[in-house]
């Protein structure tokens, strides 16, 4: 958010500035001197309680431990707060009974939707869609809001290339661009376009700073090793996009990176995040991830906790009360100086201030509130609809739906809890559209439903005799399968990522008996089908696609729009290929895919000895940026406005992109670069830009991306810029796996 820094930039440039400008530098100062008069009535103990956040309850209570924490000033913050009845209670004690009235900032796991479910982040960063994904974060903010919570931990712009992950669902995939685009997009949508005390406007959270997704062997809250090359390149850069979109807090990591944990990273939160980003937010810990460091062997005990948290400048301590015990005597001792104190204070009054706190009073559930209302729930549906991605289409969908009958089948089919998917703690599941529920509605009598499974993960085969029979005389059956929200999320990692239970068991036999199988997938996270892809006509992926997931489905299956999701992360063919994704750096021996069965008794030969396995190919199940269409587009061989630059300058690329088939649609033009030869091997390809362009029939329309520095420059390990003259090529299509490329070249001088 960077307030201050905004005020000084301005005097300095005073003549040049407009008056609105200057009339927000004025505003900014004024917060400022709003936050140094109420940061000077405090004393130790309610600085430190500033920096403490409490967990309370679900319910309407609250319990007497967070009454009394209010009371002695001894919290700045709630998380998990409870029904709005008791926010009201809890802010209207603060209002009454605290020391310094000051308010509390109310946190909670708005992560998709709050009420109105949203499908997962990976769901949505598979629209490519900015606009619909800032809609969605608005709408989950608004409703947030009107329930007297301030402060979303959202969103997770962890870079995710493992899917035995299960906090791959919360990502926005492997893309540090992309996640970038579309993390920013979610900090506008929650805070708008700085932090602000207009209604509705709740503050983002850029977690979890960092390398979290780069979890050793995808198993959940493991070591981290990331090179300082990669974490400058890849992680750190959708950090910094939320800064500069004004994200008013960070969270740190569970996890160390490189030996030191995140949250007492002293060189990633004071020499990047303060020094070199003038970060002027604040940094929450996540849930007792500073107490963690004794489990992890970094500290001894919670004094040495405190100490090498506050050293690090994390301002916040999320549950654990490592601060709240030892911070006072650490100050009065010396160890830590007043002014990391000080510093920590107002950077969290700040926040509360440009939100407009002190301003708010909540009065329980407001009368005319939005939530789960038409419009809501209607753009959940268009977010629902734009997530799908269609992995494979054999001259079956659009389904068209006449007199026949059509079988629903599947665990998934009507499963609303399990719909919404992982962090949805305000889900109201009487709400969730089920595609038994829309497919019901719109053909009645022509559904023939049989759940085939007790549930996603079971492996009682059972009911699957009685599902085929019941599908006797039905031609066309789509299957609903995938995985229960529980086996993805925090937590909830997997050593196998394939269809759990006995769905396969369930698809064999429908394709045995001679069925058109149309497979939707509620999942999580990528998943491995195998055999399973041959044996179905159409697979279409849903991710866990939310409150209207249901008519979302209907209308795509039945042609009413046509998908136009594209995968925000490569999907493997098998777990052995785990970690698979684009951007990979290019061996010195490239694949020889001729490799792929090689007979028994050939002697070793070096043509052979290639960078691939020797039992499945190097190429994934689907590439990023991969989804089919009901129609067809043509993309034209990228033009350049010139083959040559020099630094500081820009040349575009110019595509036509025409729908030539029969249905309105939309397409994702994508574009990547790849630097030939560089001081550090650069990846293969790296997506630099993309747009979603909507035609109808016949139509065309041009596309064009910038390129300059900001494209063609990448970091050193120590986080130094790099701009190197050469060759790079330049690749527009509408796959990671379907480009076209030219070559252009930077140079020092024409
Ligand atoms: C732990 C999770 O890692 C974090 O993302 C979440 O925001 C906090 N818990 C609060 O619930």
């Amino acid at each position: 958010m960077n307030r201050v820094n905004k005020f000084v930039a301005a005097l300095v440039l005073m003549p040049v500035l407009a008056l609105n400008n200057m009339l927000s530098a004025q505003t900014n100062q004024s917060m400022e001197n709003k936050v140094n008069t109420i940061f000077n009535q405090l004393t130790l103990e309610q600085k430190i309680g500033q920096m403490t956040q409490i967990a309370s309850t679900n319910g309407d209570e609250v319990p007497q431990y967070v009454i009394d924490a209010i009371k002695e000033g001894r919290v700045g913050s709630i998380l998990n707060a409870g029904t709005p009845k008791a926010i009201e209670k809890i802010q209207k004690i603060v209002a009454k009974e605290s020391p310094n009235k000051i308010p509390l900032i109310i946190g909670r796991d708005v992560i998709h939707g709050y009420k109105t479910i949203f499908p997962i982040p990976l769901g949505q960063a598979a629209s490519w869609n900015r606009k619909l994904v800032e809609t969605g974060a608005n709408i989950a903010g608004k409703e947030a809001y009107d329930e007297g919570i301030n402060w979303t931990f959202a969103p997770m712009i962890d870079i995710s290339r493992d899917p035995r992950w299960g906090r791959i669902a919360e990502s926005l995939g492997e893309d540090p661009y992309l996640t970038a685009e579309l993390g920013t997009a979610m900090v506008v949508g929650f805070q708008g376009n700085e932090l602000s005390s207009e209604k509705g406007r709740i503050a983002a959270c850029a977690k979890h700073f960092i390398g979290y997704g780069a979890t050793e062997n995808g198993k959940d809250y493991n070591a981290v090793s990331i090179p300082d090359y990669q974490l400058w390149n890849t992680y750190l850069p959708p950090f910094k996009a939320a800064l500069d979109a004004g994200v008013g807090t960070f969270m740190t990591a569970f996890n160390d990176i490189n030996g030191i944990p995140a949250s007492a990273n002293q060189f990633l939160l004071k020499e990047v995040l303060r020094e070199k980003w003038n970060f002027d937010g604040f940094v929450v810990s996540d849930w007792e991830s500073m107490s963690q460091m004794i489990n992890q062997g970094y500290s001894e005990n919670l004094r040495d906790v405190a100490l090498q948290s506050a050293s690090a400048q994390l301002d916040m301590e999320m549950v654990s009360s490592a601060y709240q015990k030892h911070l006072k005597e650490l100050v009065e001792s010396g160890e830590i100086d007043i002014e990391i104190v000080n510093t920590a204070v107002k950077n969290i009054l700040r926040v509360k201030v440009a939100l407009g706190l002190f301003e708010q009073e909540y009065n329980g559930v407001p009368k005319d509130t939005e939530i789960l209302s038409a419009t809501h729930k209607a753009e959940a549906k268009k977010m629902a609809i734009e997530s799908l991605v269609l992995l494979k289409n054999e001259n079956i969908l659009p389904l068209k739906i006449k007199n026949q009958k059509i079988g629903i089948v599947g665990p998934l089919a009507d499963a609303p809890a399990e719909q919404v998917g992982t962090w949805s703690l305000d889900a109201v599941i009487d709400e969730v559209v089920t595609p038994f529920n829309a497919f019901q509605e719109a053909f009645g009598d022509q559904i023939v439903f049989a759940q085939g499974l007790e549930n996603a993960r079971s492996n009682k085969t059972d009911q699957i005799q009685a599902t085929v029979d019941a599908m006797k005389g039905v031609k066309d059956v789509i299957v609903f399968a995938g995985e229960d929200a529980i086996l993805s999320g925090e937590g909830h990692s997997r050593a196998f990522i394939n269809l759990p239970g006995a769905q396969e068991a369930l698809i064999d036999a429908l394709a045995e008996a001679d069925k058109n199988i149309i497979l939707v997938v509620q999942a999580g996270r990528p998943l491995t089908l195998g055999t399973i892809e041959d044996k179905v006509n159409a697979i279409l992926y849903a991710w866990h696609p939310g409150t209207m997931g249901g008519p979302a489905i209907l209308d795509v299956i039945t042609g009413k729009v046509t998908p136009s999701g594209k995968l925000p992360v490569t999907f493997p063919r098998t777990l052995g290929q785990v970690p698979i994704y684009y951007s990979s750096i290019e061996s010195g021996r490239p694949a020889n895919p001729q490799m792929l069965g090689i007979p028994t008794g050939t002697p070793l030969d070096p043509v052979g000895l290639t960078n691939n396995y020797l039992d499945v190919s190097v190429t994934p199940a689907y590439a990023f940026g991969y989804g089919l269409s009901y129609t067809s587009f043509s993309i034209s061989k990228p033009k350049l406005s010139n083959t040559e630059l020099v630094k500081g300058e820009k040349i575009s690329v110019t595509v036509e992109v025409k729908n030539t088939g029969k249905y309105e649609g939309a397409e994702v033009v994508q574009l990547y670069i790849h630097d030939k030869v560089a001081s550090y091997m650069r990846p293969k390809l790296e997506l630099k830009g993309f747009e979603k362009v909507y035609l109808a029939p016949g139509e065309s329309k041009k596309v064009t991306f910038e390129i300059g520095d900001d494209q063609l420059s990448f970091f050193d390990k120590n986080g130094n810029v790099l701009l190197e003259k050469g060759k790079f090529e330049i690749f527009v299509g509408n796959a990671s796996d379907n480009l076209a490329s030219e070559i252009i070249t930077l140079k020092d001088i024409k």
